[in-house]
């Protein structure tokens, strides 16, 4: 029997979502705090195969989430791009800056990342192994804008604002540089889909930023492109995009990206979502990230007024973003308890 998630992903309307969690292998969970701390930082444990692999499957003892989700970073891309990358703890990434033409020259071209990125294609073939048979394994990336808008500022930033200043003074290097990002992921999401993925994902989190023809040429057309790459490469597997904070932009993806499914945050409602984006196919998401901290009967009404909005259409469960760290791994089973009805 194909997988639920396969399942909804061709277009399945099913009785029970399928379900599973952004971020579900992290720091809201003790075991991972375990392995992470064995591994020694978090770039460490993304490079280990074993590790990685560890803390995927971590979350799939714990709950028997419909899918597991490759564990590794948008970030290991620019570093196998040849960008400097670094965690600072409790703050977040820190990479070398690209902001100029010269800067763009010294990155190594879209197809020399292999080697780099071997462990994370050593993690899939793992996972592919030891998965059990009903569980998904969903490879990903960052889509090129949100990868950009960190190569640019160096960091992450409330409004990218680095990233649009580039884009206004200097497009040719801007458009360069996403250019080569979208040649790198195609190729890097190929050799996860190869290695063993069998869905792939498209994070776009600061999709919302880009306005107007911004959000045409910067975030549609470059998923358009690696969308219709992969396609090409590997026709049987899904793609899901997730240009997070599109709003009413959400409007008409399916087919403006070509992608399978369209991950909803939770800046838009079930209701509005299903009469307005579920027309176009699958839906994922959208039940807000804070109920995980929260819980109670707001997060089991919540769960349940998304699941009946999309009950008429292929839906897969999800939150609207990851799980944060300060989430109680009790609230999480409640969600899921909630979505199966028991
Ligand atoms: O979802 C999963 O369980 C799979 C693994 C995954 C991680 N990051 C692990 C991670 C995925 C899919 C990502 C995607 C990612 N990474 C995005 C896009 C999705 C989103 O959240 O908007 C972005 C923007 C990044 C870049 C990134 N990585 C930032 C900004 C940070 C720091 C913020 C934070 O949450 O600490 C990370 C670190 C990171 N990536 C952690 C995890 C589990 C926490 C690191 C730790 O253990 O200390």
């Amino acid at each position: 029997m194909t997988k639920t998630i396969l399942r909804a992903l061709a277009g399945e309307t099913l009785p029970t979502p399928p379900i599973w969690m952004m971020r579900q292998a992290g720091r809201y969970l003790p075991e991972y705090r375990a392995t992470r701390a064995e591994a020694g930082d978090f770039l460490s444990l993304c490079y280990n195969s074993e590790l990685a692999a560890e803390v995927t499957l971590q979350p799939i003892r714990r709950y028997g989430f419909d899918a597991s989700i490759l564990f590794a970073d948008i970030l290991l891309l620019p570093q196998a791009l040849g960008a400097d990358l670094w965690f600072v703890t409790g703050e977040g990434p820190r990479l070398s800056t690209v902001t100029t033409a010269d800067d763009l020259k010294k990155l190594k071209p879209a197809t020399d990342i292999h080697d780099h990125l071997a462990p994370v294609y050593e993690t899939v073939k793992i996972l592919s192994r030891e998965l059990p048979d009903e569980t998904t394994l969903i490879g990903f990336a960052g889509a090129p804008w949100t990868v950009a808008t960190y190569m640019i500022a160096g960091q992450g930033t409330p409004d990218q604002g680095p990233a649009h200043a580039l884009k206004a003074e200097d497009k040719a290097t801007f458009e360069a540089l996403l250019d080569l990002i979208t040649d790198g992921t195609i190729d890097y999401l190929s050799k996860q889909i190869e290695a063993g993925a069998e869905v792939v994902k498209i994070f776009d989190s600061w999709a919302g930023s880009l306005k107007g023809d911004d959000f045409v040429n910067y975030a549609v057309k470059p998923a358009a492109k690696i969308t219709a790459a992969l396609k090409a490469r590997h026709p049987d597997t899904p793609v899901i995009a997730f240009p997070r904070g599109a709003g009413d932009k959400y409007v008409g993806l399916h087919e403006a990206i070509g992608a399978d499914c369209i991950a909803l945050d939770d800046g838009v409602t079930a209701d509005w979502a299903a009469a307005n984006v579920q027309t176009g196919g699958c839906v994922q998401g959208n039940l807000a990230s804070s109920h995980m901290v929260t819980g109670g009967d707001a997060l089991v009404s919540e769960t349940r007024k998304i699941v009946d909005a999309f009950k008429g259409g292929p839906h897969i469960f999800n939150l609207g973003h990851g799980i944060t760290p300060d989430a109680d791994p009790e609230n999480v089973q409640l969600m899921i308890d909630t979505v199966r009805g028991s």
